[in-house]
């Protein structure tokens, strides 16, 4: 069996007439930037979340430099976020000039500990205080919300804004004290990133912004044209950051099935966590699956799989026996951003966030998507269980 990691292909042929369409509609058209198709996905994708807006930009990398820019972050100021992450979401605070910090995670749902964040937040403010901390960045990795009650009580204690990078989690519930929300939702700003492998993924680069604020909203759609109010008139300094009405269009049709697509990955990874018990494997320990936290509090998109992520005994050996078996799988992500060269000026090393560090040597990625077939998975697990046998 040959089993991609991610097989966007066969998503393609079954929407494949609509997409087409909607296509060759935006050809006929001649509308290439910003315009209709963009204002109806920022509508309609605002109203699925639970935002009052959506602004629709170049991409989730996008997403989170305008956001910060929005909230005048920059020199001198401070962002506490997680070391793991895609590296997009500590970039976007370098590239404004502002400073990372970086504080560990929780070793069930890879998540910012909020504990973690409460320690960094006081030591900061005890004895630094020259960084004026402006932000806190919670991911929500995979596509679980991190547990943002504590962590909008820390905000709220400090002054300090919370923008959500939601990349990987649209349509994402998280049970809080406010209720059901979605994610992208519960801060001042959250982004999301329509890259093609997202569970509402492009034909390219795309993503957005969401928030309540309708003074924000503004300012975002103002930094997304260079900071124009009116043709070539500038009020303050911005830059290219727009989406394009292919991808919008694209994403409109897209986005009626998502529903659908998620459910499909929540079976999926329900159904590998059941083999994992059944097999074995989970009880020896070889194999760590996913929790979905805050299953059972009613939410429906508690977890939305973006990525079906274990813990693994031996990953390097595992990884390289399932490829010559067929089966691709990812590393999500094998370096901690404060081990990263780019950030060596930050002045963190080697075991300065071990939650962090050991789950970057112990996840494992699994083929998940909508498209994915029992078999497929059941051959997965075989095969695994088959190495550690
Ligand atoms: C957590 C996280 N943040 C930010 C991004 C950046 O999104 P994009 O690739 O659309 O720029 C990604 C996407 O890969 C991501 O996974």
């Amino acid at each position: 069996m040959n089993i991609p990691m991610l097989d966007l292909k066969a998503q393609y042929e079954t929407i494949k007439e609509e997409i087409n369409e909607k296509v060759l509609g935006v050809m006929a058209s001649q509308n290439f930037i910003l315009g209709a198709e963009v204002a109806a996905l920022e509508e309609e994708i605002a109203a699925s979340s639970g935002a009052r807006f959506g602004i629709g930009v170049s991409s989730g990398s996008d997403a989170l430099i305008i956001s910060l820019m929005a909230l005048g972050i920059g020199p001198g100021d401070t962002v506490v976020t997680t070391p793991f992450t895609f590296f997009a979401t500590a970039g976007a605070i370098a590239r404004l000039g502002a400073r990372t910090v970086f504080c560990d995670i929780d070793p069930v749902t890879y998540n910012i500990d909020p504990a973690s964040c409460e320690e960094v937040l006081n030591s900061l403010s005890k004895k630094r205080r020259r960084l004026r901390v402006k932000a806190i960045l919670p991911v929500h990795l995979y596509g679980q919300c991190a547990d943002m009650d504590p962590l909008l009580k820390l905000a709220g204690k400090g002054g300090y804004w919370i923008v959500e990078d939601a990349a990987q989690a649209i349509g994402s519930e998280y049970p809080g004290r406010n209720g059901l929300r979605r994610a992208g939702t519960m801060g001042i700003a959250g982004t999301l990133s329509f890259y093609p492998s997202k569970n509402l993924g492009g034909y390219g680069d795309g993503g957005m912004v969401l928030t309540d604020n309708a003074r924000l909203a503004d300012k975002l759609r103002m930094l997304r044209v260079h900071g124009g109010i009116a043709k070539y008139h500038y009020k303050i300094l911005g830059g290219n950051f727009r989406l394009d009405a292919l991808q919008a269009a694209i994403l409109r049709v897209k986005f009626r099935h998502l529903d659908d697509w998620q459910e499909k990955r929540r079976s999926r990874a329900d159904y590998y966590t059941r083999k994992f018990a059944e097999s074995g494997l989970e009880g020896s320990g070889l194999v760590k699956p996913p929790l979905a936290v805050y299953k059972g509090c009613g939410a429906r998109h508690y977890h939305t799989y973006h990525q079906y992520v274990v813990r693994v005994k031996n990953r390097g050996r595992l990884q390289a026996c399932l490829k010559t078996k067929g089966i691709g799988t990812s590393v999500f992500y094998p370096l901690s951003l404060h081990q990263q060269k780019c950030f060596a000026d930050l002045g963190y090393k080697k075991g300065d966030f071990p939650v962090s560090e050991r789950a970057a040597r112990e996840v494992l990625a699994l083929p998940i998507y909508p498209e994915l077939t029992p078999e497929q998975q059941d051959y997965i697990v075989e095969t695994i269980r088959e190495f550690y046998a």
